[in-house]
């Protein structure tokens, strides 16, 4: 029989006092910054499901194109035992290679949404009777400790959210990810590719508004959790390609002069007209950088499978 165990390793107080420690640095920087983990809440998540239906939002569409192409290919060079994805989302993507790994015993979901995990688990063993699912809802920037499980291990970390690091961040991230690892085991990445500003831009910015309303989503996460006052029709939506970071920059444009409250914090932020506060970066890379970023934690880039108009692309690196 399949089973489904959602673990909470982040408790709610822990989570709680990481968004205020979070937010209270965030809003006193220059320029300001929110961490982008704080964009999933229940609404959060929905909003990005529907991002990824988007015409504009191809990352989605291409990643899956690779996955339903690749699956047999990517199981057989890891016929992993336990398959552990981080950031999982609705675990929709997944299903292909899931079903493809013949041995494959246990999933670990991990995500900082319990919204979503819950519902992607309960999918998942309702139409596969054997597999185990073990969901985590932890934060994967900060100290993993996987569930104990056979191997061999496949560590998916989908969706170009390895983009959303900041390149310090990414290497300190990588290097934990490695060390999870034993011989034998493999990191399958997904990175969205760099190509022409004006795709990389409406991905980002696209016409129904649903990235907008996304983006400021994050206001109302902290206006619920911290009692904070922001007007989230207050702020504009942008969406930047930094050519020289090679990333897509999310800010939230203050429209006019205004002053928040954050209570939870005894904190007064003031923001200027046209002020910006920088909600995420979305990295895009170039085989030559993501082959260099895994050999710099000891890991080698052996595949490389990107969908038919390359705009996306696997990379999968077996631990020797
Ligand atoms: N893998 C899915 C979802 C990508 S969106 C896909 O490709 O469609 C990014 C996911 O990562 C969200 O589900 C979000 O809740 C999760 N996430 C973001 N930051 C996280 C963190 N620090 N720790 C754990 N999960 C995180
Ligand atoms: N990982 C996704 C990406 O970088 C997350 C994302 C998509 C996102 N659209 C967004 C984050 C808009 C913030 C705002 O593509």
């Amino acid at each position: 029989m399949s089973e489904f165990h959602v673990t909470r390793t982040l408790p709610e107080d822990a989570m709680a006092a990481a968004l205020r420690a979070d937010v209270l640095h965030g809003l006193t920087s220059d320029p300001k910054t929110l961490p982008p983990k704080w964009f999933y809440d229940a609404r959060g998540s929905e909003l990005f499901e529907r991002i990824t239906e988007l015409p504009e939002y191809y990352p989605t569409r291409a990643e899956l194109e690779i996955l339903a192409g690749r699956a047999t290919e990517i199981a057989a060079a890891l016929p992993a035992r336990t398959l552990v994805e981080l950031g999982s989302g609705s675990s929709e993507k997944t299903r292909h290679l899931i079903d493809a790994l013949p041995g494959l015993r246990t999933y670990v979901p991990v995500d900082v949404s319990d919204t979503a995990l819950e519902q992607a688990g309960r999918t998942l063993v309702a139409e596969r009777p054997k597999l185990n699912v073990q969901a985590l809802i932890a934060d994967f920037t900060t100290g993993l400790t996987l569930p104990r499980s056979p191997g061999p291990r496949l560590l998916a970390f989908l969706g170009g959210t390895i983009g959303n690091l900041l390149p310090g961040e990414r290497a300190e991230f990588l290097a934990a990810m490695r060390a999870l690892l034993s011989p034998g085991d493999a990191l399958l990445l997904g990175t969205d590719l760099v190509k022409a500003e004006d795709v990389l831009v409406r991905a980002y910015d696209d016409a129904a508004g649903v990235t907008a309303a996304f983006n400021k989503n994050v206001l109302n996460v902290v206006n619920r959790e911290l009692g904070a006052d922001f007007d989230p029709d207050a702020f504009d939506h942008v969406a930047l390609w930094d050519a020289t970071n090679e990333w897509i920059e999310m800010r939230l444009r203050a429209r006019t002069a205004q002053t928040v409250k954050v209570p939870a914090l005894d904190l007064a932020v003031h923001f200027a007209a046209g002020e910006d506060l920088r909600t995420e970066v979305s990295a895009k890379f170039r085989k030559d950088r993501v082959g260099a970023e895994l050999a710099a934690t000891g890991l080698e880039l052996e595949r490389w499978w990107t969908d038919g108009e390359e705009r996306f692309a696997l990379s999968l690196s077996v631990v020797r």
